[in-house]
């Protein structure tokens, strides 16, 4: 098996951020619909991709029949709040392409319980991968904390080496909401991972990640085994690092 391979990119501002993010989407899907007919994509919430996922909705190439939209991670509130990665990932992005309904595999948070929810998407996920899910592309943030998906620190999910999908109960003030997460077992299986990450607030903690390589911090923890890392970031929040990262 090939090493992994790591790229940090920079760009001015968040546009251009996105501008790459959908360059790479491009390339990327076409290149797992050429070989196996479609695409495999796991989203992240947050802010920081909303324009990103605003875009990508008005990209002419992009063949969304042929494209498998997973979610990274939720908060386990119901669709109608404004913390549900599902509901702004609808919003900015599903519902305004013409996807089939089948394609979209969001993790539920109604009418079960946290821990069903979560074994529910892992048997969604071995169902329709029928092996150890290799995504095509996970976009993934960085938390304040250090944190990525919903894997924080010192929470048992950031341990996990079987479970493809985790609850995460609530353990400590930085955890507003109880989470359903995939697990690294899941996420450092990929084919191509992309932190796409702004906001100069988030400084110290992407220097952590990418400079000094704190393998307590989660976002540092994520090292596809045999696949591509890519950190797209904006000059804010790259301003920690020296140029030679570059
Ligand atoms: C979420 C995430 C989470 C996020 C980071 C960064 O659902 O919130 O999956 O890991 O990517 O917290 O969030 P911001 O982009 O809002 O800073």
């Amino acid at each position: 098996m090939a090493d992994m391979v790591r790229e940090v990119l920079v760009f001015k501002d968040n546009e251009a951020m996105a501008e790459f993010a959908i360059e790479k989407w491009e390339e990327i899907s076409q290149g797992a619909i050429d070989e196996r007919g479609y695409f495999t994509v796991a989203l992240s919430g947050g802010r920081s991709p909303v324009l990103l996922y605003e875009k990508l909705s008005a990209a002419k190439e992009l063949k969304w029949d042929q494209t498998h939209i997973f979610m990274v991670d939720e908060r386990f509130v119901p669709y109608e709040s404004d913390w549900n990665n599902y509901r702004m990932i609808t919003e900015t992005l599903l519902r305004r392409v013409n996807i089939p309904e089948v394609n979209l595999h969001p993790i539920l948070t109604e009418e079960v319980s946290m821990q069903a929810s979560a074994e529910k998407y892992e048997e969604d996920l071995i169902s329709f991968f029928t092996t150890l899910p290799r995504f095509d592309l996970i976009v993934l943030g960085i938390g304040m904390d250090g944190h990525t998906a919903s894997l924080f620190q010192g929470t048992s999910a950031v341990s996990e080496k079987k479970r493809l999908v985790v609850p995460v109960p609530l353990t400590g003030a930085a955890m507003r909401y109880e989470r359903v997460t995939m697990t690294f077992p899941l996420l450092n299986n990929a084919e191509n991972v992309m932190f796409f990450v702004n906001g100069a607030d988030k400084a110290e903690f992407v220097r952590e990640v990418i400079k000094d390589e704190n393998s307590s911090l989660p976002a540092a923890m994520v090292k596809p085994k045999s696949g591509k890392l890519i950190f797209v970031l904006d000059k804010g929040v790259a301003s920690l690092l020296t140029r030679e990262q570059n």
